[in-house]
């Protein structure tokens, strides 16, 4: 057992190794730091608050420990890169579920049934917001894991008034919340019970309304809500470190998703109140010109002739793990006195930093690879563009097209280049399911076939 004294040391340096880590994850250099200043401050916050004063049944806290951490370990060494958004969905929702039991648990406790006046009342808000969030993280999460895997429909469903439906529930919520301050006793368990129905199906329609190609800013406004919901829980239970790593993670998530509006040109009250007046209703533009194809010899002499390479990547070659192969060609071409550099979009993939982590992992040194910002102007003179495994996120339509779903997102434009060669197995459409016009272009060919296949023949075909 440890005093409440260490207890607090121990909580405020924990919270110290959290901020360091968020700041260590900013950049891919110290990311490794970051991940182990986490790791750290979570085993001191675990250890204190199970030693600490009035915790009792270590055995089965143990117990359920152990055997979480063995699931976690199996499912985390299991899961594919290109999941990683969908568990990390899950894993919001098991956030939520966690604050709507504290908030039941911490109703029912009979030793905060004792509390009266000012402080009885502040208890009971405390638990119906943190129920409530807690519940909307929950279902939401839910959701967002099913379009992810592809067992919800990923297009936005959206029906007339819908909006006014959910302020409605708000406002149904709000009157729960005076009925149920006013109760005594655990006589408000109905009321609780109820506003917990509706906040799920607030969660579902909320995500429900938005559609694929906004589904990045949803993930990681889930995982700002879940902050919030721990913190909500760390009011409940009276935890100071609760509270603090609920307001660093639900601001951090905050911030990550109003970057990443800012990149998809998506308007932030859109998404977390559920695409608020986004969806085109006219018909997109019809499509015109031929497609041509090379092969991978076709394409390693272009390359071969060509000054200055920039390769797009997307979540094809996630897919492909066709990263190895091209970090060979770019040292081949690198070789060769050639520019080569990559172009990132900033949700290329399925996961903010998708693409940086796979070049990272393939040893791609940083000062090459751009983002998108970078090395949109100096694309008209770049001589070969290589997308590989990429879709939306080099569509034209996003700037040219009023009715494309992802019309406003900005875009790398790989058009503007002398030569642009597509690589992907087929014509099929990208995760926002819509056509792209680039495939038609004057100046694009396709080389159809698997990302890491094709890389690695134009490889045995350069000098
Ligand atoms: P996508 O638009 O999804 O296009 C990927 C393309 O890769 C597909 O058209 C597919 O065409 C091709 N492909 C799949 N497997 C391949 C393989 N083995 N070899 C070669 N090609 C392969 O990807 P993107 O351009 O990276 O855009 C990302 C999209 O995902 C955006 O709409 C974004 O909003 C969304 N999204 C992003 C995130 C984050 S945070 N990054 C999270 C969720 C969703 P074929 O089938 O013809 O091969």
């Amino acid at each position: 057992m440890i005093s409440s004294e260490i207890q607090i040391a121990s909580y405020l340096f924990a919270s110290i190794l959290f901020i360091l880590s968020l700041g260590g994850l900013s950049s891919q250099e110290s990311a490794k730091r970051g991940v182990l200043y986490g790791i750290v401050g979570m085993i001191i916050a675990v250890v204190s608050t199970v030693l600490g004063e009035g915790v009792e049944g270590h055995v089965y806290i143990i117990a359920a420990i152990a055997i979480a951490s063995v699931i976690g370990i199996l499912v985390a060494r299991k899961v594919e890169m290109t999941a990683m958004p969908e568990l990390v969905a899950i894993l919001h929702s098991f956030v939520g579920l966690a604050a709507v039991l504290v908030g039941f648990g911490s109703y029912l406790d009979p030793t905060t049934q004792s509390l009266t006046g000012a402080d009885h009342s502040i208890h009971l808000v405390e638990i119906f917001i943190g129920v409530f969030i807690g519940a909307i993280t929950f279902t939401g999460s839910i959701v967002a894991w099913g379009k992810l895997q592809g067992s919800i429909r990923s297009k936005a469903l959206v029906y007339p008034g819908r909006h006014i439906v959910n302020i409605l529930l708000v406002i149904g919520c709000f009157v729960l919340c005076f009925i149920f301050l006013g109760q005594s006793g655990t006589e408000g368990l109905l009321h609780l019970g109820i506003m917990t129905a509706i906040a799920s199906f607030i969660g579902v329609m909320l995500v429900m309304a938005i559609g694929g190609a906004d589904m990045p800013v949803v993930v990681s406004m889930l995982n700002s809500y879940s902050g919030w919901a721990a913190a909500a829980a760390g009011f409940m239970l009276g935890n100071d470190l609760l509270i603090v790593t609920g307001a660093l993670v639900g601001s951090s998530g905050a911030i990550l998703s109003i970057i990443m509006c800012k990149a998809m040109n998506r308007s932030f009250l859109s998404v977390i109140f559920g695409g608020f007046g986004s969806t085109p209703q006219g018909k997109m533009k019809e499509v015109t010109g031929e497609v041509t194809s090379k092969n991978h010899d076709q394409v390693a002499s272009l390359l071969e002739s060509a000054k200055s390479v920039v390769i797009v990547p997307g979540y094809g070659m996630a897919v492909a793990k066709a990263q190895f192969p091209v970090h060979e060609m770019v040292n081949k071409l690198k070789k060769e006195g050639k520019e080569v550099r990559f172009g990132i979009h900033p949700v290329a993939g399925r996961l903010p930093g998708h693409m940086n982590v796979l070049l990272a992992e393939a040893n791609v040194p940083y000062d090459i690879v751009l983002e998108m910002d970078e090395i949109n102007d100096d694309l008209a003179d770049t001589d070969v563009v290589l997308v590989i495994g990429a879709n939306d996120i080099v569509n034209p339509g996003a700037i040219d097209d009023e009715n494309s779903p992802i019309y406003g997102m900005p875009v790398i434009r790989v058009w503007d280049a002398k030569d642009v060669i597509v690589m992907k197995r087929s014509m099929a459409t990208g995760y926002a399911g819509v056509q792209n016009p680039l495939f038609f272009k004057e100046n694009t060919s396709m080389l159809y076939g698997d990302a890491k296949d094709s890389v690695t023949k134009i490889n045995s075909s350069l000098n």
